[in-house]
């Protein structure tokens, strides 16, 4: 029998096994570290996916024991692992983990961070690899990487590696990022840089890439002679909550949401094939995406293409929600976006005249994100129905929740008349693999411990993209003419504005 090739199964097989080696998270003590990147570890280590010579350092500002560290991190690993909370695992889990009490800028600090590496490569009696993970707020990330550099600990020893993974938000302009770039390039190689976006790690984003190039029936049509439009909504029906607003109020959801999260879905739909799966053919395909992002430039263009809004007062769920200013640590005058809807182009043969449409937000009715890719009607109408609204073939890829995808087409309804109506044939990841997804956050500890750069940010990626948002800021802060701030009561879909956006192209946001 002939036996097919596929692309993606050596290097499938290849990945996932991390080096062994000691992961030191700078900001040890904040959320993310107690919601994310614990219980990913401990996951990882109940699923055997971690490699056995491994240790954890926590570095933070607050005096603690490690006992007192391993104690708080337990309570919340109960709180937020994936597959649960198993005491004994917890107990030969945590043994690993260690608090190295230290100010960022205190070099004598990082000797004795130093001192501590070397005494694990002492008891393991062979040099280790190194991890940083920078989880502390980045306004100390210039400190850490000086420190790192000074102290020698950017430099792997006896042969073993030393890399860097660096959290959003990654700059909040193109100024910043490469001021960023700079800095962390001056400590680590590129090579040895993975900056995060946690959608790269959502088992469903991954599986964009699998459906375009691993299904002959899709990539034909994947194309501007075909697709009418795309759509990709990033819903939440959450807040500020946790004290957020101070750092949403200094970003808002351009900057959030779209820079980084956003850009990267649609890349992963509107990219040309890589030609193998190494990281850099696949993020070569996806920053060409981001280059040919048609510009806009000037108050008129931006307010034609993208309308900005802020929540009101209202209720999602049933639940009383104040408006965005009235949050706390948010400015009364606030100017910061919740919301944002965007026509993009991508000018590239492929998709000359498809609109990209996407809009996310926060206090919308439920939290949900998906790309939608509506076809065009077929070109002659042999059937009644064909040509009417909802009509459309239409292929949803939901990132979450209810992971899956579904394709909408036509069907005869049974009986003796000839009518039409739409179907749905529907995939759930929940049916038919009968197990849960890792979280992204696992996968992307795994593929930063096996060397694997695939699902982070390249440095052109990320300046590309803040070149993209530096001119949308610039015009919605002119002091001349700013374009207006829509409103939107919580618990609805958003603006008018944003209907209208689509409305003007005889198009509508879909229903989710
Ligand atoms: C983060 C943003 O990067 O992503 C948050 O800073 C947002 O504002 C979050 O809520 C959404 O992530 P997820 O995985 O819950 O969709």
């Amino acid at each position: 029998m002939h036996k097919l090739e596929n692309p993606f199964q050596e290097t499938l097989i290849q990945r996932h096994r991390a080096d062994s080696c000691t992961v030191v998270i700078f900001g040890a003590t904040g959320d993310l570290t107690h919601r994310k990147l614990i219980p990913a570890l401990y996951n990882l280590a109940a699923g055997g996916d971690l490699p056995q010579q491994f240790k954890v350092v926590g570095f933070a500002r607050r005096e603690k024991t490690d006992e007192g560290f391993r104690a708080e991190l337990e309570e919340s690993n109960k709180k937020n692992s994936r597959q649960g909370h198993d005491a004994t695992l917890w107990a030969s889990f945590s043994q690993n983990i260690d608090y190295h009490c230290c100010e960022f800028q205190d070099f004598e600090g990082y000797k004795s961070l130093k001192l501590l590496l070397e005494e694990f490569d002492k008891e393991r009696g062979a040099p280790a690899n190194r991890l940083f993970y920078l989880a502390s707020a980045p306004e100390f990330f210039d400190q850490i990487m000086l420190m790192l550099r000074q102290s020698g600990l950017n430099v792997g020893s006896g042969g073993k590696w030393a890399r860097v993974v660096c959290e959003k938000p990654f700059g909040r302009d193109l100024a910043t990022a490469r001021h960023l770039n700079e800095v962390v390039n001056a400590t680590f190689h590129e090579s040895d840089t993975y900056r995060i976006d946690h959608y790269l790690g959502k088992e469903t984003a991954q599986n964009i890439m699998v459906l375009r190039f691993a299904n002959l029936m899709f990539e034909p049509n994947w194309n501007s002679r075909y697709i009418d439009h795309v759509q990709i909504t990033c819903a939440e029906n959450l807040g500020m909550e946790g004290g957020r607003g101070g750092y949403y109020d200094t970003a808002g959801a351009l900057r959030d949401m779209v820079q980084n999260h956003l850009f990267q879905l649609l890349s992963l739909v509107a990219m040309e094939p890589p030609t193998d799966l190494s990281a850099d053919s696949v993020r070569d395909e996806k920053v060409k995406v981001i280059r040919a992002l048609r510009r806009y430039q000037g108050v008129e263009e931006v307010s034609k293409n993208i309308v900005r809004a802020q929540y009101i007062a209202g209720s999602v769920d049933g639940v009383e929600r104040v408006g965005y200013r009235q949050e706390d640590r948010v400015n009364p005058k606030s100017m910061t976006e919740c919301y944002v809807a965007l026509r993009l182009f991508v000018n590239t043969w492929r998709w000359q005249g498809v609109p990209f449409y996407m809009r996310v937000g926060k206090q919308l009715p439920k939290k949900a994100t998906e790309i939608s890719v509506h076809f065009k009607y077929p070109p002659q109408a042999p059937f009644p129905t064909t040509l009417q609204r909802g009509t459309r073939n239409v292929l949803v890829i939901r990132i979450q929740p209810d992971e899956g995808i579904s394709l909408r087409m036509l069907s005869k309804l049974p009986g003796v008349q000839l009518l039409l109506q739409p179907v749905k044939m529907d995939f759930r990841y929940s049916t038919s693999f009968g197990k849960a997804s890792p979280e992204a956050y696992e996968r992307l500890l795994l593929d930063a411990m096996a060397g694997d750069a695939t699902l982070f940010a390249r440095r052109d990626e990320v300046e590309n993209s803040w070149s993209f948002i530096d001119e949308i800021e610039h015009a919605w802060h002119n002091e001349n003419s700013q374009p207006p701030m829509g409103e939107y009561p919580a618990g609805s879909w958003g603006p008018k504005d944003a209907d209208d956006l689509l409305a003007a192209d005889g198009r509508v946001w879909r229903r989710l």
